[in-house]
């Protein structure tokens, strides 16, 4: 994987979670690494519950009772296994940055840690995650009893209640970050009030950044393509053109599908600059923006012309695109890297939003389910967005949930498989 264009320090991160259970800390750990290695970032989390699991599956809360020497000794065991494995992925497959997901609630585990990492020159950065709000807690515990491996078959009410006697076991001996010279970001109560200590890379500030733009409020997302357009009919790409009729039949229906997806919620719609997806979203009777970064794959010399037309004219470019989808940058125009670069804007006010509608473009388009969905790079340019067909995505505690809704109105497929070529096609 190449590195991001603007990481211009040579640096390696451990990023350390802080915080009780059920403060969100293993779901704000994935985001980051999602985040970053949607960005070309080497990002990985180490999770320490997963290598205490290896040799206590279904633990009761006594065994996180500090007074248990032996849960004591196993969870150490457990810490040294993941630090263990984050060094040697940071030295063997150049890393950037890695988390070490843990409750880390003391400060004698938290200066082991710190020593362990300046001996190998890679930077600690605390991130901890501090919450009183007894709502999200709940939806936490109601999450890990329904979720957690710890508690798999068991009875969720039980499940519940050890839950809540192991964060007591964890509450005795907390000590919340405070040491004035360590990098620290403490999230309080998530998105209310942030406090950043030390903050000294640049790739550091772009975390805090991210961190500072969460909610974890319940909310959906729908993305739709615009409506089929003419350029779409001749199988020509880029463009400005108008829609077809059938892609104005999709924007007449539109609402209709949306409103039974989005109900009585509030809703803001985005579209791009261009006119199609601007003629699709015509209908929707929600507040509409208009941003240039969510403008289509910019085809450069090629904008106009058809795959076939492209495949004749530019053959070695055709095999190039093929070849390497994601990096592949149409001559006088953009990659789909170059369009990843581009979005981060949007995925960041996204990530500040609640309900909001985009209406783009099919390369746009997969770029901002990659992030949601975790979709590699090496696939992303290759999947299927068929178009008239609105997809529903709802973040949740440990992935994404989608719905996709299709309308009855028929469209062209704009869709070539890797290899395809596009004489044959016709
Ligand atoms: C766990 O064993 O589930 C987590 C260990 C810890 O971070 O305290």
């Amino acid at each position: 994987m190449a590195s991001y264009s603007f990481q211009a320090e040579n640096v390696q991160i451990c990023v350390i979670m802080v915080g009780l259970p059920a403060r969100g800390k293993s779901l704000i750990a994935q985001k980051i690494v999602r985040y970053l290695t949607w960005l070309s970032i080497r990002a990985k989390c180490f999770n320490v519950g997963n290598y205490r699991r290896l040799e206590t599956a279904h633990p009761t809360a006594e065994f996180f009772d500090v007074n248990n020497s032996e849960g004591e000794r196993l969870r150490k065991l457990a810490a040294e296994a993941a630090i263990r494995d984050m060094f040697r992925w940071f030295d063997q497959e150049q890393g950037v940055v890695g988390i070490l997901d843990a409750t880390n609630t003391t400060k004698t585990r938290r200066n082991w840690i710190l020593d362990l990492c300046r001996k190998r020159n890679v930077e600690p950065m605390f991130v901890e995650s501090w919450c009183d709000d007894e709502d999200l807690i709940m939806q936490n515990i109601m999450d890990v009893k329904t979720t957690s491996p710890d508690y798999v078959g068991q009875d969720p009410e039980k499940a519940a209640l050890d839950f809540r006697n192991r964060i007591r076991n964890y509450e005795k001996v907390y000590e919340t970050i405070s040491e004035r010279d360590l990098t620290y970001v403490k999230l309080i109560n998530v998105g209310s009030q942030v406090i950043i200590n030390r903050i000294q890379s640049y790739l550091e500030s772009r975390i805090v950044y991210y961190l500072m733009n969460l909610h974890i409020k319940p909310r959906c997302i729908w993305l739709s393509r615009h409506g089929e357009s003419a350029f779409n009919l001749s199988g020509k790409i880029g463009g400005d053109s108008d829609l077809s009729e059938r892609g104005r039949e999709y924007a007449r229906q539109l609402p209709r599908l949306v409103k039974m997806s989005v109900g009585d919620r509030p809703l803001t719609v985005w579209t791009s600059t261009l006119k199609r997806t601007q003629q699709t979203a015509k209908y929707l009777p929600y507040r509409q923006l208009t941003w240039k970064a969510l403008d289509e794959l910019d085809a450069g010399q090629c904008d106009g012309l058809t795959y076939e037309e492209i495949e004749n004219r530019y053959p070695d470019d055709f095999a190039a695109r093929d070849e390497n989808k994601y990096e592949y940058r149409y001559p006088g125009g953009e990659s789909y890297r170059d369009v990843v670069v581009r979005l981060e804007p949007i995925i960041m006010e996204l990530e500040r939003q609640e309900n909001i509608m985009i209406v783009t473009h099919q390369a746009v388009l997969r770029c901002i389910y990659a992030y949601f969905m975790n979709v590699p790079q090496d696939q992303s340019p290759w999947m299927e967005v068929p178009l008239h067909t609105l997809i529903q995505l709802e973040p949740k505690a440990y992935g994404t949930e989608v719905i996709r809704i299709k309308a009855d109105i028929p469209a062209v497929s704009t869709y070539r498989e890797k290899g395809q070529s596009a004489k044959i096609k016709k």
